[in-house]
C-alpha cells in the first residue's frame, strides 16, 4: 500500500533522512519509534511532500509519488495529523472537520465522525481553544479523516494526553484499522505502538534500523530500548 525505498532529505545543507526504507501493508498499523530528533517528523513530512524528498520512491499502491505537491499527495489518498494537532483555534469543532473536507465524504461523513468522536458532538459547537488535549486530538484525526484517505499519517498523537485518553486514542486508531484504514503511526510512547502497531520499526539517524513484530519486540525490548531509544 504504502512503501518508502531509499529516501534522503535534506533542510539545506543537513541530511536528514539518509536512505529510509518503510512498508505499510494495506490495512495495516506500522509504528515508528526513535529518539528526538532522528527524522521522524521529517519523514511524514516528506511523504506528504511538505518537504520535497532528494532522492527515493514514496510509493502508493505502486505509484511513486514522492515531491508531489502537498494537495496532491492528499488528493491522491493520504491524510496527515501533524505533531502538536495544529487545530485551529478560533474555529468551531465542526468548520474544523470541514476543513480537511475536499468534496463531501462517502465513507467518513460528519455524521459518522461524530457517532466515532462522541465527545466532539457533544462540543461540535465550541471553538477549537475550548477543547481539551484529547479532544483537539480526536478533532485532528477526524479532520484528516473527512478526506476519505486510504492512508492516515499520525505524528505522535499521544503527545502530552493522560494514560486514560491514550488508552481511548488507542481503541481509536485499531477501529479505523478495523474500517481499512492503513495507518503509519510516529511515536514516542512505547507503549501506545506497541498496544495497536502490526509492526514496529526503530529510526535511528535518519534510517530505520530494527523492525520486528510487537511480540518478538517485547522479547527483546530491555535490550533495544536501551540500544536505540533511552537517552
Ligand atoms: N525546518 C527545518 N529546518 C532545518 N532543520 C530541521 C527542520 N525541521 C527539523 N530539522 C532538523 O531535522 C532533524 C530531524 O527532525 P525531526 O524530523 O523533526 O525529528 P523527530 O520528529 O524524530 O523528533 C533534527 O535535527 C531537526 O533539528
Ligand atoms: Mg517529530
Amino acid at each position: 500500500m504504502l512503501r518508502i525505498e531509499g529516501l534522503h532529505t535534506h533542510y539545506g545543507p543537513s541530511h536528514i533522512l539518509q536512505g529510509v526504507d518503510l512498508a505499510v501493508p494495506r490495512g495495516r498499523i506500522c509504528a515508528v519509534l526513535g529518539r528526538n530528533g532522528v527524522g521522524k517528523t521529517t519523514t511524514v513530512r516528506s511523504i506528504m511532500g511538505l518537504v520535497p524528498p532528494t532522492s527515493g520512491r514514496v510509493l502508493l499502491d505502486g505509484q511513486d509519488i514522492a515531491g508531489w505537491a502537498p494537495h496532491l499527495v492528499a488528493r491522491a489518498g493520504v491524510a496527515y495529523v501533524p505533531e502538536g494537532r495544529l487545530i485551529f483555534p478560533d474555529l468551531s469543532v465542526l468548520e474544523n472537520i470541514r476543513v480537511g473536507e475536499r468534496r463531501p465524504a462517502k465513507v467518513w461523513t460528519v455524521e459518522r465522525l461524530l457517532e466515532l468522536f462522541p465527545s466532539l458532538r457533544e462540543r461540535s459547537g465550541n471553538r477549537g481553544w475550548q477543547l481539551s488535549g484529547g479532544e483537539q486530538q480526536m478533532l485532528a484525526i477526524a479532520r484528516a479523516l473527512v478526506s476519505d484517505p486510504r492512508v492516515v499519517l499520525l505524528d505522535e498523537p499521544s503527545q502530552g494526553l493522560a494514560p486514560l485518553v491514550v488508552r481511548e486514542l488507542a481503541a481509536v486508531i485499531k477501529r479505523l484499522c478495523a474500517e481499512g484504514v492503513t495507518i503509519l503511526l510516529i511515536e514516542q510512547n512505547m507503549k501506545l505502538a506497541e498496544a495497536v502497531a502490526d509492526e514496529l520499526h526503530i529510526m535511528v539517524k535518519g534510517r530505520i534500523v530494527y523492525v520486528a513484530s510487537p511480540e518478538v519486540f517485547r522479547a527483546e525490548e530491555e535490550e533495544i530500548r536501551g540500544r536505540y531509544l533511552t537517552v
